[in-house]
């Protein structure tokens, strides 16, 4: 058992400081909203703070024990109980939650007070384990974030915030262009990475433009005044059918300043025509707020995505091209770790890490901008793109088939670029996420492209 001083420093304070995060996103809220399912499409926050002292447990207790029938309780494992059962679940009070999430933390604690082991074991080459275990903590931090967004039980009002940004120059609309050829796409070895990331392969594209920005409120309005969500042409037919079930006419959380809280998709363009942004209000438990005209257009579905790409004579772009105009620099034919190069994530260069609790204008992160131009590929809102969820040429599952392999295929798309809520140790070119077309509680926006 090798015992690296520093590492051991940092693994620890890493696990500390995702769990103070945990805590202060969570301390604003009453026990009973920890409690109640808010919607079948989220847990319990209860359960997501349960979840994570197990999910530690088993990884950095009993998996490094090598326990053979190691695996999660069944009421807290993801497969086994779905999202939507879990209200049913009766969980321990908050109290009790907390104590076994600290007394977790203590065992984890003292194990590691032994040292950062590496002993050949597969889940400790370079910490990998931990750093799962961290980032596991940090992912659900989004998924609560989704939760807390949408509850309307009461206001949730933030114990610490961070200033946004103003905007910056830009001009939305504006297109990049990216010339064809292979690029390197996943993570490149040594550094942590996801088992979906792995291997890294050439990929060729054909040349295509790109958005220098993401879609903003006000260009999306536009297609709302233009009719766009009572125009079967530009939906495909399983999202005109979804629009149509559903009874999308806006964005989530959209509600008309005046009048009825769910018009019909013709009283919302009719809205949008004669008032723009200022006949609507965001309406989420962080309370009501004007719809910015330059801020990136958030909680958007997959086939809401693609209409407004359709009304813009564009397309979503592909996986592949998002990573390209991310990480690709063409001076260097290199790809590159973040979209400004190798310095690793912070907030200075994308409105990353949660505290900001909203997006930014378009422009306002010029030095996050990747080699071919792209602003704000980090941070703010999650991109759609055209790709459904698959491995890599050569990818293994690792450590465990749940992280992503059994979601492999074509009921799950591919989003790209993280958002406001997703943590600087999870945020990066080559992350992965993934979910179905019609998610929108999710923090997802749009970024178009095009052929060239
Ligand atoms: C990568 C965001 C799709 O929330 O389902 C959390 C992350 N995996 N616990 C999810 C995850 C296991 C995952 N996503
Ligand atoms: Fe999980």
């Amino acid at each position: 058992m090798a015992t690296n001083l520093s590492a051991l420093d940092d693994v620890r304070r890493r696990l500390l400081a995702a769990r103070e995060r945990t805590l202060q996103l969570v301390a604003p809220l009453s026990g009973e909203a920890l409690k109640l399912q808010h919607s079948p499409l989220m847990s319990p926050i209860l359960w997501d703070l349960g979840h994570i002292a197990e999910f530690e447990e088993l990884w950095l207790v009993r998996k490094l024990e090598d326990a053979a029938d190691a695996g999660l309780r069944r009421e807290y494992d993801a497969m086994r109980t779905p999202r939507s059962r879990r209200g049913e679940l009766r969980l321990p009070d908050r109290a009790a939650v907390e104590r076994r999430m600290e007394e977790v933390r203590s065992v984890v604690l003292q194990r590691l007070g032994r040292g950062v082991p590496d002993d050949g074991h597969p889940l400790l080459h370079d910490g990998f384990v931990y750093e799962m275990v961290r980032q596991h903590e940090a992912q659900h931090q989004e998924t609560m974030l989704q939760t807390i967004t949408l509850m309307r039980s009461e206001q949730y009002r933030p114990a610490a915030l961070r200033d946004r940004r103003a905007a910056g120059a830009s001009i939305p609309g504006e297109m990049v262009r990216v010339s064809g050829g292979e690029f390197d796409m996943g993570a490149e070895p040594g550094a942590f990475s996801y088992d979906n990331e792995q291997p890294r392969h050439r990929v060729r594209v054909d040349s295509f433009e790109i958005g220098r920005y993401p879609v903003t409120n006000g260009e999306y309005a536009e297609f709302m005044a233009a009719g766009g969500y009572s125009e079967p042409r530009l939906w495909s037919d399983e999202g005109w059918t979804w629009r149509t079930e559903a009874g999308l006419h806006a964005p989530e959380y959209w509600v008309p300043l005046d009048g009825d809280d769910r018009p019909t998709a013709l009283d919302a363009a009719e809205i949008t025509r004669d008032h723009g942004l200022d006949g609507w209000v965001r309406r989420t438990s962080l309370g009501e707020e004007q719809i910015r005209p330059l801020d990136p257009v958030v909680h958007v579905c997959l086939h809401e995505a693609r209409a407004y790409a359709a009304f813009r004579g564009a397309r979503l772009p592909t996986e592949a091209e998002w990573e390209k105009a991310a990480a690709w620099d063409p001076d260097t034919g290199e790809s590159r770790p973040f979209p400004w190069g190798r310095e690793p994530a912070d907030v200075e260069r994308a409105n990353l890490d949660q505290l900001g609790f909203g997006v930014a204008p378009v422009g306002s992160y010029a030095e996050g901008q990747s080699a071919v131009g792209c602003h704000q590929m980090l941070g703010d809102v999650w991109e759609w793109t055209s790709t459904p969820f698959d491995g890599y040429p050569g990818f293994r599952a690792f450590p465990y088939a749940e992280y992503s392999e059994v979601f492999f295929g074509d009921e799950y798309r591919v989003l790209r670029g993280c958002s406001w809520t997703t943590a600087l140790c999870v945020a990066g070119s080559t992350f992965r996420n993934w979910d179905y077309p019609i998610r929108r509680q999710i923090f997802s926006g749009i970024r178009l492209a095009k052929d060239v």
